[in-house]
């Protein structure tokens, strides 16, 4: 897929870019994890906590399957062993992003390295996120612990990229409640998290007594009514997703509508604000949303067919985000261990602002190579 600045040559500088920083690190951290967000631009590596790990494991296989290098497979190797460490002695798995720590790392391990003792753990990893699953509300809880009063019967848009885990584990078993429960998800996020003019919230509550649906709430967005930018890009990277895995044909047209919304609110350099609400002015950029927004296009632009009047916007403003990104807002003369700038964690919670996080870096990577290669996707 190329433009009229994206082409083969400049993807494969950009990948070779990438490739540097990710070898640069693993010489100097080996397997160990950077944390989600760099301070001063530095990421600080460490243990495999948080949910961003699989992040740098999946930048470790789109590494490998560039350049077939064994040194990728030797920190893969080890990566893996983590996350089934991680998950035997169930350390922070009180949340849904555990469908983040397995899509990047035992779910590709499976299916690309045909590593067959990844299979029990994909579906002892889905048990653990069935755990979350609240059946008045027949949604998965986002945060925290289960009978937590304060998170119990929140949902969040984010969770669209988490229920990969659940359809590949009806894959391996053909059982029908990981199916189930993840399309029951999805569709109460269509019906729910995505506002009538396909903006979206951040999290919504439901009573879990009645499963009655409360309201809307922003965690890291502007506001409740604001549209925080990495949410539209997780609806329309997830619905576009979803709708593959389900083949419901209303989840591809929500994934076009939320695409149109966040397109529509792109300020000039295609590169978005934090949240939707400002479009100008000195504000702070989320590139990392603008890397998640480049996969979710690319995605509706393989599953399109051509006549399609919207896949060709769809492509060109992937392409022009892309080309932003790489020439202005990745490391090149900054004392950075990172790959892409200018991304934030939370500003409301006065984390990583402005800072490289971690699946800006992935996001940032895998929209590389999506768009160089017909690329098989973890996801
Ligand atoms: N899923 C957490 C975030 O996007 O910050």
């Amino acid at each position: 897929m190329m433009g009229k600045d994206v082409d083969k040559k400049w993807l494969e500088t950009m990948q070779n870019q990438v490739i540097a920083t990710i070898v640069k690190n693993n010489e100097r951290y080996g397997a160990l994890f950077p944390e989600p967000a760099s301070k001063n631009l530095q990421y600080y590596f460490g243990e495999n906590r948080q949910w961003t790990p699989s992040f740098w494991t999946g930048m470790q296989f789109l590494a490998y399957e560039l350049t077939a290098d064994e040194k990728f497979l030797t920190i893969i190797e080890k990566h893996l062993d983590s996350f089934d460490e991680r998950l035997r002695n169930n350390i922070e798995m009180d949340n849904h992003d555990v469908g983040f720590y397995f899509s990047l790392s035992h779910i590709p391990a499976y299916e690309k390295l045909q590593r067959s003792a990844s299979r029990q753990t994909i579906i002892s990893a889905a048990d653990k996120l069935l755990e979350r699953y609240e059946p008045h509300s027949k949604i998965l809880q986002a945060w925290g612990a289960i009978d937590d009063p304060s998170e119990q019967g929140r949902m969040i848009i984010d969770c669209n990229m988490n229920l990969f885990l659940l359809y590949k584990a009806f894959y391996l078993t053909g059982n029908q409640k990981y199916y189930d429960i993840a399309y029951g998800h999805i569709k109460k996020a269509q019906q729910y998290l995505v506002r009538d003019d396909y903006s979206t919230y951040h999290t919504y509550f439901f009573d879990v007594n009645s499963g009655k649906p409360l309201r809307g709430t922003t965690a890291q967005g502007y506001s409740d009514q604001s549209c925080w930018a990495r949410g539209q890009a997780w609806a329309v990277y997830g619905f576009a997703l979803n709708y593959q895995y389900t083949g419901d044909l209303s989840l591809l047209e929500t994934a076009m509508k939320t695409a149109d919304y966040f397109i529509e609110y792109l300020p000039e350099d295609y590169v978005p604000y934090w949240d939707l609400i400002f479009t100008e002015g000195k504000q702070y950029r989320d590139a990392s949303a603008g890397a998640i927004l480049v996969c979710g296009l690319l995605e509706l632009v393989k599953v399109l067919p051509v006549t399609n009047k919207d896949r060709k916007k769809y492509e060109q403003v992937a392409l022009a985000i892309l080309y932003s990104l790489g020439e202005n807002y990745t490391v090149k003369q900054e004392k950075s261990n990172g790959v892409l700038l200018h991304s934030v964690y939370s500003i409301p919670h006065d984390l990583g602002v402005d800072e490289c996080c971690l699946w800006g870096d992935y996001f940032y990577f895998e929209a590389l190579v999506s768009a160089s290669t017909a690329w098989n996707s973890y996801w």
